[in-house]
């Protein structure tokens, strides 16, 4: 059985993944809608991971004996000025998740269960991979600048990235 505040956070932290989820929708959205597909394609894939990511959490809690209770998904933004601001707040957005992640583990240690510590573990170095894969694309957008060949380039590239099965 989990500890009730466990469950608590828990269950914030699969709204978070689920608005990430959101977010990154959001992005694909703009991306395609600003004639670059392989943008679009990066954060649709994007946005199944972060759903994959909620799902690991339901399960977890559910195996653990807790309760899962689904909450409102607050709307992403909707508008930025460039793919260079989209790929930096996503940058921004996944520093955050990291933190989360960071004093999740600090909550389950505080309260000795060890189970949820080992899940955890797989989310601490599943946000390096994040955060270095966005910043990644944030490096190359800013050697390229507002250079419409360089960013096309990008988005060809970015077209390549395919659906992740992640473990279960
Ligand atoms: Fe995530
Ligand atoms: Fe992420």
């Amino acid at each position: 059985m989990i500890d009730d505040r466990i469950a608590q956070e828990f269950n914030d932290h699969i709204r978070f993944e689920m608005a990430s989820s959101h977010l990154y929708l959001s992005m694909a959205a703009w991306c395609e809608s600003h004639g670059l597909p392989g943008f679009s394609n990066w954060m649709r894939r994007q946005a199944e991971e972060e759903h994959q990511h909620a799902l690991k959490f339901f399960n977890f809690l559910l195996t653990r004996g807790g309760r899962v209770r689904l909450a409102d998904i607050p709307a992403p933004d909707q508008d930025w000025d460039s793919p260079l601001a989209v790929f930096e707040a996503a940058q921004i957005h996944e520093a955050e998740v990291s933190q989360r992640i960071n004093t999740l583990v600090d909550t389950v240690m505080s309260v000795r269960d060890h189970a949820a510590n080992a899940f955890l573990q797989w989310f601490v170095n599943e946000q390096v991979e994040e955060e270095a894969s966005v910043g990644d694309v944030v490096n190359r957008l800013r050697l390229v600048g507002s250079e419409g060949r360089g960013i096309l380039l990008v988005d060809q590239e970015l077209q390549q990235r395919e659906a992740t099965r992640l473990p279960a």
